[in-house]
């Protein structure tokens, strides 16, 4: 079996939902259900023996190794992180303590884990710790996309912190000689992504007639992937990626913000006109930009492609034309999110539970 960290947020859910009808082999999900954690992504897996549900914090060195030798899983993916980038301008402390001194205290536990497994069963385990492309921060106009070479010039707290996470998985293999693995991957889109970030705010505030906040002038420039992508590159590197190696993962997919709202936009008038007829485009608001904006991130995933034979299957018009009917169908996930209804029910649950 594997061990996945995070595995009730946005990537989390996709991939062990995902993982679960690719593979026979069964789940330890291991999530602290912070306010981005919710089990109604991962409700059609109830009753479903080879997912198993514990809520916990990674940086609980006890926890993770109880589970560690309770299972004696292959492979632990950890995708656990504070995941915001404008929630980590406002308040950093979180994004310091779990993505940096959670992703150090996983790692410990894992090593300790390593070090006693049998000389076949240290190689054959794997530690692939899930990261992002802000960690090489921004591109010019005109400069060669992001390779796995790039210096890191992390911009934000998040992506500082993230830079730290990578920084600590390498030296755990460089120093320790720990099987890891890392991937950084562009900006990913699809279901379950919570409402505070670009795409699927975008989509609930048009539904809703409230304002599409575009930040400064729009026109920086993401490379958006679709999030079941993402989890077949995870799977792919999982499975053959050379340890101690990065991999960059994106879509090829460089898209200005303003274009990604126009064209949800196009889409809900399509799918789900506004009553008056007119365009959701007239709630676009330009309002003030984001502090230390990065311009522009691309990812040149040459590597994974070449190495590892992975290539996207979606193309960004029929990612994002099933990622707004997913919203249209789960409207009631989107009415629990907003209301935090998710996380009543998550206190009355595991409340004075050990
Ligand atoms: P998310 O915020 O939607 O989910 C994060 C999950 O981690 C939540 O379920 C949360 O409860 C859990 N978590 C947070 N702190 C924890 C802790 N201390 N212990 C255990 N669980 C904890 O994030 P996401 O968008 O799904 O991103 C997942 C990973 O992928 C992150 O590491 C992120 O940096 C990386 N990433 C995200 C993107 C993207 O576009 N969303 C792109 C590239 C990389
Ligand atoms: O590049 C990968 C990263 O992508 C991940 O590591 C992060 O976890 C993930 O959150 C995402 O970061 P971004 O900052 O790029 O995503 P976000 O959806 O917050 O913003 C996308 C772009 O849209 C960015 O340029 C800021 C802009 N934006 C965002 C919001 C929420 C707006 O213009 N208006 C908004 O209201």
């Amino acid at each position: 079996m594997i061990l996945v960290t995070g595995g009730a947020g946005f990537i989390g859910a996709n991939f062990v939902l995902d993982w679960l009808t690719q593979s026979d082999e069964a789940i330890i999900n291991l999530d602290a259900l912070t306010y981005a954690g919710n089990l109604q992504n991962l409700a059609s897996l109830q009753g479903n023996t080879r997912h198993t549900f514990i809520r916990g914090n990674i940086g609980d060195v006890n926890l993770v190794a109880s589970l560690l030798n309770k299972y004696e899983p292959r492979a632990v993916i950890n995708f656990a992180a504070e995941s915001h980038v404008d929630r980590s301008i406002h308040g950093p402390e979180d994004f310091i303590q779990t993505n940096i001194v959670g992703t150090f205290r996983l790692l410990e536990a894992v090593r300790a884990y390593w070090s006693g497994l049998s000389n076949e069963a240290r190689q054959g385990l794997r530690f692939l710790h899930v990261s992002t492309d802000e960690v090489y921060g921004s591109l010019a106009k005109g400069e060669p996309a992001f390779s796995e070479t790039r210096r890191y010039e992390p911009n934000s707290p998040y992506s500082a912190s993230k830079a730290a996470s990578d920084h600590l998985v390498r030296a755990y293999h460089h120093t320790y000689g720990l099987p890891v693995l890392t991937t950084n991957c562009s900006n990913n889109y699809g279901p379950y992504h919570f409402p505070e970030k670009l795409i699927p705010l975008m989509i609930v505030n048009a539904l809703a007639g409230k304002p599409l906040p575009v930040y400064g002038d729009g026109q920086q420039i993401r490379d958006w992937l679709y999030v079941k992508d993402h989890c077949s590159a995870i799977r792919r590197v999982l499975e053959a990626g050379r340890v101690g190696e990065v991999y960059n993962i994106g879509g090829c997919n460089e898209k200005p913000n303003i274009e990604i709202v126009h064209a949800v936009c196009a889409l809900l008038d399509e799918l789900c006109p506004r009553p008056d007829g007119r365009s959701y485009r007239g709630q676009i608001a330009h309002v003030a930009d984001r502090s230390g904006h990065d311009r522009r991130y691309a990812i040149d995933a040459s590597k994974i492609e070449h190495e590892l034979g992975w290539k996207p299957a979606e193309t960004f018009e029929t990612g994002i034309r099933k990622t707004v009917q997913w919203y249209l169908d789960n409207q009631s996930w989107v009415s629990n999110v907003q209301s935090g209804a998710y996380r009543a029910w998550v206190e009355k649950n595991y409340q004075g539970r050990v």
